[in-house]
């Protein structure tokens, strides 16, 4: 099974997976890495803000052709989220050095760091700080839930923080990226179908990544004792914190988008004590931007606070000669996704970067679950989809 090598790693009691940037079960996924690269005599290196590069002819002429995805992922999530694409990749990379071929110009495997913002809140962290999408110093001050800084956790991991920023140089030496991921939700395709399951098929490309951001509201209270304030006394946020929930998801639902909560903070926690301060994490994404920005105002004007913008990324379009070339390299008409889910390649894409993207079928569309899922022989398909990407794209 194709990712069965991993599949210990990280692994709740629930099922699902943990593997948070730069903590245990993410190092032990970095040095899965370096040692598969090893064994395909690939050669290593981590980029300055921990991005994990795999080069294959990395001194040959021209500019590179890259492929990869992520390793970390959500709060037990599915493991197909991100890994499906670096294990796809080695696969293709094996199954090209056994036939045979060698490329003609540079060609790398990239494990972004951090793509879901699953410990330090800003999602594609990694391929942000390459692209300058966002300021070192922001990144290097945001925090986990304990408290540690992206910096303190890099450097504890071994990784020196003062190289994290842009890196125009490793950019421009980059022709085109196409990542490879689990299909995720069973999106509309143009003849009504839903998903690739409904397509009846096993791979696909993806047309474009609608944009889609994350705000923090913060909710004051006054902390006393639960047993002896009486309710017309309080200034509970808990109150205004399921409030503001509750909007989320009516604003979504008026304006035909989607609005999820799926984080909350009440402070300090006590069973039996008012809560001093709540906070809760609005995600929020659909077709149209203004729309998007529009459920925020809305939930902004209904709770009477304001909502910080943590993170934010714009409709992403995929680039349509790339997609061409990617679709022929697979035998010319493939199913073409819209994708609610963001990716690395687009955050690229965004930066000017030709990108494209391979789904292989998630048979129920779930995804950040324990139940995400592809079958293997849709997985194989997804390698022998890249592997012919791959050939087509670097001879
Ligand atoms: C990444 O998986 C996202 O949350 O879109
Ligand atoms: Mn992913
Ligand atoms: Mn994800």
């Amino acid at each position: 099974m194709l990712l069965s090598e991993l599949s210990g790693v990280g692994r709740d009691p629930a099922g699902g997976v943990t593997r948070f940037a730069w903590a245990a079960a993410e190092l032990e996924l970095r040095s899965w890495f370096s040692a598969r690269a090893a064994s395909l005599r690939l050669d290593v290196e981590t980029d300055g803000n921990g991005n994990l590069w795999a080069w294959w002819g990395g001194s040959l002429p021209g500019t590179a052709f890259v492929v990869g995805s992520h390793l970390d992922s959500v709060r037990s999530g599915g493991e197909w989220d991100g890994p499906l694409g670096l294990v796809s990749a080695f696969a293709a990379v094996s199954s090209l050095r056994d036939s045979g071929w060698t490329p003609t110009r540079p060609l790398a495997i990239v494990a972004f760091a951090e793509e879901e913002g699953g410990r330090f809140g800003l999602a594609c962290l990694g391929s942000r700080l390459l692209t300058g999408a966002v300021e070192p110093a922001h990144a290097l001050g945001l925090v986990d839930d304990s408290g540690v800084t992206l910096a303190a956790a890099m450097t504890a991991a071994g990784h020196d923080p003062s190289g994290v920023g842009a890196d125009p140089a490793r950019l421009a030496k980059i022709d085109a990226f196409v990542e490879l991921h689990i299909e995720q939700g069973r999106m509309p395709l143009p003849d009504g179908a839903r998903g690739l399951a409904g397509a009846g098929r096993p791979v696909g490309v993806a047309r474009e990544i609608w944009p889609h951001g994350r705000w923090r509201i913060d909710l004051a209270g006054v902390p006393d004792h639960a047993g002896t304030t009486a309710l017309a006394d309080r200034v509970d946020p808990v109150l205004a914190m399921a409030e503001g929930i509750v909007e989320v998801r009516r604003a979504a639902s008026e304006l035909g988008i989607l609005g999820t909560v799926g984080r909350v903070r009440v402070m300090p926690g006590a069973v039996n004590a008012i809560a001093s301060s709540a906070s809760l994490w609005v995600d929020a994404r659909g077709q149209d931007p203004d729309r998007v920005h529009e459920l925020v105002t809305l939930v902004e004007r209904r709770l009477g606070v304001a909502a910080a913008l943590e993170s934010w990324t714009d409709v992403t379009r995929f680039d349509a000669a790339l997609t061409a070339d990617v679709a022929a390299a697979i035998g010319g008409e493939v199913p073409s996704l819209p994708s609610g889910a963001g990716h690395d390649a687009g955050v690229l894409s965004l930066a000017g970067i030709p990108t494209a993207m391979l789904f292989v079928r998630n048979p129920t569309g779930v995804s950040h679950s324990p139940e995400e899922h592809a079958e293997e022989a849709d997985a194989v398909a997804g390698v022998a989809a890249l592997t012919a990407v791959i050939r087509r794209m670097a001879s």
